[in-house]
């Protein structure tokens, strides 16, 4: 592939979980130089394998054609530390979870660490970068830029300044997202949110509270879902997809904004959370995996 930027060549992923693996992998597949550092020994060789196995299970075909993968992977440099996968880095994206003094730790090495003009970009699904940029001491330089489920083509991004972002830093990031062949959702005043993402989370909110406080199945409102769509899972296939442990801290970052009980997540999702049903990383959350319910030709009629 050829890169479009000429702005940006070399990336710097931290965490390579869900989103950080997925990142490096398309950020690798169009050109573009990849470091990436996790503290879990073997972070990206897991998680890529677990995507892998998920996308041919679900038969989707995924952005990276598959007899890229191994290639693309190889290409990714894995490194020991923050510090030695920054170095150099034009653009650097924590993908780390999601907890905010985490994160603000993370922008406060890469503040001290990394080249004067690099890109500080957050991935958070919930945190306005405007609540991390203080920590890296160069707020002109950083912004959200959030993806969704990139290798399997949800293809959009959105990507939003914090209180001192300047516009050409802003533009880069733009410019970057659309040379992934992505689509960029600009933001053009902070919110908490995002563009797609705050849409994304009144419809998990919603499904949540119903399924939390026993009103209905929360099989029920995957088929209608389904259906109404034509997708090929509902929210809470989705929520699996993401994790439910960085959904509940998700939907915390918005109660703990707005303090309405009817933004906490339900006690029933923190019970999960505690048997250690994470969703697909874990084999279980709402469904069981590699085989949920849900791809059953007969769920959408209710019959097993
Ligand atoms: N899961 C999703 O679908 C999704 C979608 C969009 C955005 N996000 C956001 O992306 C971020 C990461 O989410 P995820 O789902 O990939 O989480 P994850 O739990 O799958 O991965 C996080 C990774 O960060 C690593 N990590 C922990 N501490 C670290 C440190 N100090 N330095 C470097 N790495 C460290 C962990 O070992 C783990 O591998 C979160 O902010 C989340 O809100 C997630």
């Amino acid at each position: 592939m050829t890169k479009v930027s000429n702005l940006i060549e070399k990336v710097a992923i931290i965490g390579a979980g869900t989103l950080g693996t997925q990142i490096s992998m398309i950020a690798v597949y169009y050109d573009y130089k990849v470091k990436v550092y996790d503290p879990k020994k073997g972070a990206f060789r897991e998680n890529f394998e677990k995507l892998r196995s998920e996308l041919r299970s679900k038969k989707i075909q995924p952005i990276i054609p598959w007899d890229k993968w191994e290639e693309c992977a190889n290409n990714i440099q894995q490194m020991k530390n923050i510090e030695e996968t920054i170095k150099g880095a034009d653009l650097i994206i924590e993908a780390v979870p999601e907890k905010i003094e985490l994160k603000r730790e993370i922008f406060r090495i890469i503040g001290q660490k990394a080249m004067p003009k690099a890109i500080i970009a957050t991935n958070s699904s919930s945190l306005p970068v405007s609540r991390l940029e203080s920590s890296s001491g160069r707020p002109e330089y950083c912004l959200n830029i959030h993806f969704y489920f990139p290798l399997q083509g949800l293809n959009i991004v959105d990507v939003m300044g914090g209180t001192h972002t300047l516009p050409q830093v802003f533009e880069k990031g733009v410019e970057w997202v659309r040379s992934l062949n992505f689509i960029p959702l600009t933001v053009k005043k902070e919110l908490l949110g995002f563009c797609f993402n705050r849409v994304w989370r009144a419809i998990k909110r919603e499904t949540l509270y119903m399924w939390g406080n026993g009103f209905v199945d929360f099989t029920d409102v995957d088929r209608a879902w389904m259906v109404f769509t034509g997708s090929r899972e509902g929210p809470f296939g989705l929520m699996d997809k993401i994790g439910l442990d960085v959904v509940y801290d998700i939907e915390m970052v918005y109660y703990n904004d707005s303090k309405d009980p009817k933004d906490h997540p339900p006690e029933a999702l923190l019970n999960k959370i505690r048997k250690g049903e994470l969703g697909v990383k874990t084999g279980k959350g709402f469904y069981t995996y590699p085989d949920p319910e849900f791809l059953n030709p007969n769920f959408l009629n209710g019959s097993k």
